[in-house]
């Protein structure tokens, strides 16, 4: 292990490490722009250039590309150092259009930062600056600002050695340089393309349908886990902080999910997600169900709950479907009140959708239910023919969660559903229960490698609905007074 100085701090270096890494592991703060710690390194942008101590003098180099050399002495924020990144930043912004007022990335752009830790002086350039094209349609989902984008090839770069795709290059020279698409569409058909939105360090790649949407200081990242398929990757959902409220007449303004960003785990998904975790709005803020029913008909929540206990009393061959959404402690409390009641087999809420890439060698996982592992490691799975799971005088079911079709019921039997969404068979049930989404409580989900990864409350469950935890510790409960407490 190889002991260089920083700043004259003595840094225990491992082998083959570059400075960067070096710095970077032991705390010491070097800016970049073009390195990317997944990515390889192209050396592009010199921010990160470092002063080496050495005879005549030393000499300048960027870290991110130097090796670390046992005794090595290097100086991260020397005044030569400073100078050089002012300098650089200058030739950066040459043609920049400074235009951060009205940038989605402010506030988390590093070229904004770096300027006004290294810079903070108007350029001081005399010639006017070369435009290029401010808004071109990347794919249907990004769009690309030529006029703010430094070069650094990280885009380019990610398609290359992550997603594989190839999908974006540069073309042209000097200052007409510019990041372009591939013309045979792969970058459109990319899975995981909205990762450059992230990586770009700049405001030049942006998400259209998060384009001039909220500033990200009014935003909230809540820590979560991506349901979109057995990986479960670690996400954070952004949503208004309470205090930057919207005075809107749409209270979902307040209350919607505004953006979806990777939240690094090296177990489980690196820094990486695919775009199915950036479009969770679409099935979280779908029509939500609101009032429990008895046979169609809105009900009382302890009316709804003392009917499901009758069934429940009077079953004599139970089955229940078990939701492979539900998360660990949800299915603790549900195999700790009522399971012992019914024969149970764990259901699939989620299958592919048409065009979804079902699985691949990234991260993608072909069953698209987040926690189908610990729900199997508790109860059976649903046999490949869902009618052989139910006994021929089966009299009840209970099914909890989406993805099971009413028409492979038992004719005869009861029906208890728990679900979360407004759907015609909601009202086909003879007790109806509208349950939380996982955004509205907070949990544990374990994937299929057996990592468990926890996600938390972002909004509060609208008024009528309860958790699925809480209706079975109701059900298992005989008096009807402690339920009562939920409404
Ligand atoms: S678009 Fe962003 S990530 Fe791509 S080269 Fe330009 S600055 Fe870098
Ligand atoms: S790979 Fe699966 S869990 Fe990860 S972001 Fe995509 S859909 Fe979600
Ligand atoms: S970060 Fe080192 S040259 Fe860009």
């Amino acid at each position: 292990m190889p002991e260089i100085f920083i700043n004259g701090a003595a840094v225990q270096a491992e082998d083959n490490q570059t400075v960067m890494q070096a710095a970077k592991a032991a705390g010491h703060f070097i800016p970049y722009f073009c390195w990317h710690p997944q990515l390889s390194v192209p050396g592009n942008c010199r921010i990160c250039v470092v002063e080496v101590v050495g005879d005549g003098g030393g000499w300048l180099d960027i870290a991110c590309n130097m090796p670390v050399t046992p005794g090595m002495q290097v100086l991260t924020d020397s005044d030569k150092v400073r100078q050089r990144r002012k300098d650089t930043l200058q030739f950066i912004t040459l043609n920049h259009p400074v235009d951060c007022g009205i940038c989605d990335k402010a506030g988390e752009c590093t070229l904004q930062d770096y300027h006004y830790s290294y810079n903070g002086e108007p350029s001081v350039s005399r010639d006017a600056k070369v435009h290029a094209t401010k808004h071109y349609d990347l794919s249907s989902r990004i769009v690309l600002d030529n006029e703010r984008c430094i070069l650094c090839t990280r885009c380019v770069r990610f398609t290359r050695e992550i997603s594989k795709t190839n999908a974006l290059g540069v073309i042209d020279r000097g200052d007409h340089t510019l990041i372009r698409p591939v013309e045979d569409g792969a970058f459109e058909n990319d899975p995981y393309s909205d990762n450059v939105i992230d990586i770009c360090p700049v405001g030049a790649l942006l998400s259209k349908p998060f384009l001039h949407k909220a500033r990200v200081w009014y935003l909230k990242p809540t820590p979560s886990v991506c349901p979109g398929c057995e990986r479960g990757c670690n996400i954070n959902i952004w949503h208004r902080k309470s205090e930057w409220k919207l005075k809107s007449l749409d209270a979902k303004q307040n209350a919607r999910i505004d953006r979806v960003t990777p939240r690094e785990s090296p177990d489980v998904n690196g820094p990486w997600i695919c775009n199915k975790a950036r479009d969770l709005a679409q099935v979280f803020e779908r029509a939500r169900a609101v009032a429990p029913m008895i046979k169609g008909g809105p009900v009382a929540l302890d009316v709804a709950l003392a009917g499901a206990r009758r069934l429940l009393a009077l079953a004599k061959r139970p089955v229940a479907l078990v939701s492979s959404w539900a998360s660990n402690e949800e299915l603790a409390a549900f195999a700790a009140t009522i399971a012992p009641r019914f024969a149970c087999h764990v259901k699939s809420d989620q299958a592919a959708e048409v065009g979804e890439v079902v699985q691949d060698e990234i991260l993608i996982r072909a069953d698209k239910n987040p926690n189908t592992a610990a729900a199997r490691a508790l109860f059976p799975a649903l046999p490949a023919d869902p009618k052989g799971a139910f006994p021929a005088d089966c009299d009840l079911v209970l099914v909890w969660g989406e993805g099971f079709s009413f028409a492979d019921l038992p004719p005869k039997a009861r029906i208890v559903y728990l679900n979360s969404w407004l759907q015609p068979e909601n009202g086909h049930a003879d007790i109806f229960l509208p349950i939380s989404t996982m955004t509205e409580r907070g949990g544990h989900y374990t994937n299929f490698l057996g990592v468990v990864s926890g996600f938390e409350a972002c909004f509060a469950r609208p008024a009528g609905v309860v958790d699925a935890a809480e209706v079975f510790n109701a059900l298992s409960v005989p008096e009807v007074t402690t339920v009562q407490a939920l409404a």
